[in-house]
């Protein structure tokens, strides 16, 4: 166990600058006690425990708020160890885990008993990635365990991309957050589920389905479900704003209109756009995803920018989609179901 006096200056938010490796130490001496730990990755930051252990993956629900019928992803560092846990990889699959890898692509297979039915809600497969950021495939180097984490945030709110989004939602509820920085992709992992010939896109997500075509082939994607859902990802109102939020077309968007309809000012509204500023509203109130129209960089700054927002003196989000295509997609996706 780490010392309780590292536990407690950990715990009252001091800045102690550990190294990397302290850090991940840290982590995993946490980890080993069967503690949930807030880690980084490419996606998001998760919240992780051994995902072996029915007792730490509970404390992950309890956290998180979470619905127990709400499954997990299981991360690990490698496919020999995924190997111990499922019961094989189909070839497509297969194909897949070796080209994106570690990256924002998680796969549903066949589990075998050693996942605990709670981290996959008793359903027969368990979605597994090997995420890629270097100090979470440091610490999972060094466990002997995979770890289950759901994004690090409250049930149903945005997902965390900084150690200080988690730290302001679940810093009292967490005995420690891996800072690995700001992540680079900034939406969560795309994906995938394999049935008979059919290749299912479950969650749109940080790899695109273009991407995914050129190795594959067609796939085929369901999104929505009704009560039921296979992953949560699914579910309507997700990824949300406690703010209102609402979808626009700038074009033909009558400000002074909405504003007596709504009996609302201008100052009440803050605006969530793609590429350029609208004019009518003062530019504080404003987050633009990406001046140069850079789907990667609008994925980067799309939670961080719907949290600045939610966080500011206004009544109500005006977002607009982007253009429906490669990551634009799943940040449509997103942007939908806040909107909810
Ligand atoms: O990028 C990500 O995927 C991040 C990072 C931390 O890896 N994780 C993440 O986890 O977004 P979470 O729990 O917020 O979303 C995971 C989704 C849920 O919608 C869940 O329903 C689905 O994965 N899922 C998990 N296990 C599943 C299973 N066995 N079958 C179907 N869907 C599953
Ligand atoms: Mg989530």
């Amino acid at each position: 166990m780490t010392g309780l006096f590292w536990q407690r200056q950990i715990q009252n938010g001091l800045s102690v600058n550990f190294s990397p490796m302290e850090a991940i130490t840290i982590a995993k001496q946490f980890l080993e006690a069967g503690e949930v730990v807030a880690i980084p990755t490419e996606t998001v930051y998760g919240l992780a425990g051994n995902a072996f252990d029915t007792k730490a993956v509970s404390k992950i629900f309890q956290v998180k708020n979470r619905p127990v019928f709400d499954p997990l992803i299981v991360h690990s560092d490698s496919i020999l160890k995924i190997k111990e846990f499922v019961k094989e990889i189909p070839e497509k699959a297969q194909l897949l885990a070796d080209y994106f890898w570690p990256g924002a692509l998680t796969l549903l297979l066949p589990k075998k008993n050693l996942i605990p039915d709670l981290v996959t809600a008793g359903l027969d497969r368990v979605a597994v990635r090997i995420p890629y950021h270097p100090l979470s495939l440091n610490l999972l180097q060094q466990l002997d365990f995979p770890l289950a984490a759901p994004s690090a945030n409250p049930f149903g709110y945005i997902s965390p991309t900084t150690a200080q989004h988690v730290r302001q939602q679940l810093g009292d509820k967490i005995p420690y957050i891996l800072d690995g920085g700001a992540c680079s992709i900034g939406i969560e992992s795309t994906i995938i589920g394999f049935e008979r010939e059919e290749i299912i896109v479950y969650r749109l997500g940080g790899i695109s389905i273009e991407a995914i075509e050129q190795i594959v082939g067609k796939v085929k994607t369901i999104l929505h479900s009704s009560s039921n859902p296979q992953s949560a990802g699914m579910l309507e109102s997700h990824y949300a704003p406690k703010k209102k939020m609402m979808l626009v077309n700038f074009d033909h968007f009558n400000l002074e209109e909405f504003l007596i309809q709504e009996n609302l000012a201008k100052k009440d509204i803050g605006i969530l756009r793609f590429q350029q500023v609208y004019p009518l509203v003062e530019e504080a109130n404003q987050i633009i995803l990406s001046p140069t129209g850079d789907f990667a960089e609008a994925a980067q700054n799309l939670f961080a920018g719907m949290r600045t927002l939610d966080s500011q003196p206004i009544q109500i989000i005006l977002a607009e989609l982007l253009p429906e295509k490669d990551l634009g997609r799943a940040i449509n996706d997103r942007l939908r179901r806040a909107s909810r």
